[in-house]
């Protein structure tokens, strides 16, 4: 039996009843890193690991749901949705809330949920779950919210019950992604714009480090305020400054001497990194993967040295690519502190790849290396049952 037919027959055998059906993707990011907080430029997809929701009302004030991966149930009473003990249920939880803040009714509802996206990998799991449940709700009650506000709660969702206060990147990702792909999205004026990705002879390859230092959370929330103290102190010569997007290299390069030295390279390293960003669309729109694939190398470099969220285990995985030709590019994604690398490497040597990727992963660390073919999918749907 495939996942989607274990949840929906789960579902059934639970609450005797027939559920909606919703899917929603976890993410990539081509390029674009800690760059969405700081009103810049992303590059994510939709992949192919997912998250099925089977859900429906069930005339109570009840929410009763069943976590088919981790085999654990709980109930909540609706009347008073507050944080849980239980993490994982922080994550509709927060929804549930975001929804009740904005006014709509939650009537109760059952749900079984599950899926394949790695936990901790950094392919976004959490916005999948929340936005699949946020896009699961909002068609079982008929809110009709629009799927951009959709996001929001989403972000929002994360920001209040799981203590991350992550930028937007990851819940659009999830709901916006398009089958082959990539989304540019301006986070300053959500504006975005679909770009192809001509995967004929590549593929995006992901290596799991497997590893997730504690650190990951409450350094994602001290560079959000590194990069917030640089705006600070620039603002006082440009008062049109509002967010690192606004600040050119010229400016951060005239008021050096003022910063802290970190601060000064955080900000940099956004500052360029959003440059990057442009520049790896334009080689993207000439199908110049070359120089896109420089871009990537270059955007780990920023991370791993200004921006300081790489570890040992990413700048290896990267550091091991970088003669090895049918490797494009490479770079950590996500938060960092562990999680994936993201690799554009050319088809014919996809196995090769992934061998000699495990043989020198499982050499210097011990570890057991996974490795991930993403296929760009559609974002969060419907899923006929
Ligand atoms: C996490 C956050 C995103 C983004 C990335 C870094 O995935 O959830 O909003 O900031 O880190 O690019």
């Amino acid at each position: 039996m495939n996942m989607v037919q274990e949840i929906i027959t789960q579902f059934r055998a639970r609450f005797k009843q027939e559920p909606v059906v919703v899917r929603s993707p976890g993410r990539v990011n081509l390029i674009g890193e800690h760059t969405d907080y700081n009103e810049g430029f992303v590059l994510p997809a939709a992949i192919n690991k997912e998250i099925y929701f089977a859900l429906a009302p069930n005339n109570s004030n009840t929410f009763r749901v069943y976590a088919h991966d981790l085999q654990q149930e709980a109930e909540f009473d609706l009347h008073q949705v507050q944080r849980s003990e239980l993490s994982w249920a922080n994550y509709l939880l927060g929804v549930i809330a975001q929804l009740q803040q904005a006014g709509y009714e939650v009537k109760g509802f059952d749900l079984v949920y599950g899926g394949n996206i790695p936990i901790g990998a950094g392919l976004s799991s959490s916005a999948a779950v929340e936005c699949g449940l946020a896009f699961g709700l909002n068609h079982v009650f008929g809110y009709a919210i629009p799927k951009f506000d959709l996001v929001k709660m989403a972000q929002m969702a994360e920001h209040t019950y799981a203590g991350v206060r992550c930028g937007i990147m990851d819940q659009f990702a999830s709901m916006y992604g398009r089958q082959q792909h990539a989304v540019k999205l301006d986070c300053r004026s959500m504006e975005f714009d679909y770009y192809p990705l001509d995967m004929a002879d590549y593929r995006i390859v992901l290596c799991d480090t497997q590893v997730k230092h504690s650190l990951a959370s409450s350094e994602y929330n001290t560079r959000r305020q590194e990069c917030e103290a640089g705006v600070a102190l620039l603002q006082r010569h440009y008062p049109q400054v509002y967010s690192l997007r606004d600040v050119t290299v010229a400016m951060l390069e005239q008021h050096q001497e003022e910063f802290n030295p970190v601060v000064y390279r955080r900000c940099s390293y956004v500052v360029h990194e959003n440059i990057r960003v442009e520049e790896a669309c334009r080689a993207l729109e000439q199908g110049d993967l070359h120089t896109f694939g420089e871009k990537m190398y270059a955007s780990h470099h920023g991370l791993q040295h200004d921006y300081e969220v790489s570890c040992p285990e990413l700048d290896f995985l990267v550091d091991q690519t970088s003669d090895m030709e049918e490797v494009m590019g490479a770079r950590m994604m996500g938060g960092g502190f562990g999680g994936c690398t993201i690799n554009l490497v050319k088809l014919d040597a996809l196995e090769a790849f992934t061998r000699n990727m495990e043989e020198a992963y499982k050499l210097r660390f011990g570890i057991n290396l996974k490795t991930y073919v993403a296929e760009i999918v559609d974002g969060t749907s419907l899923v006929q049952a």
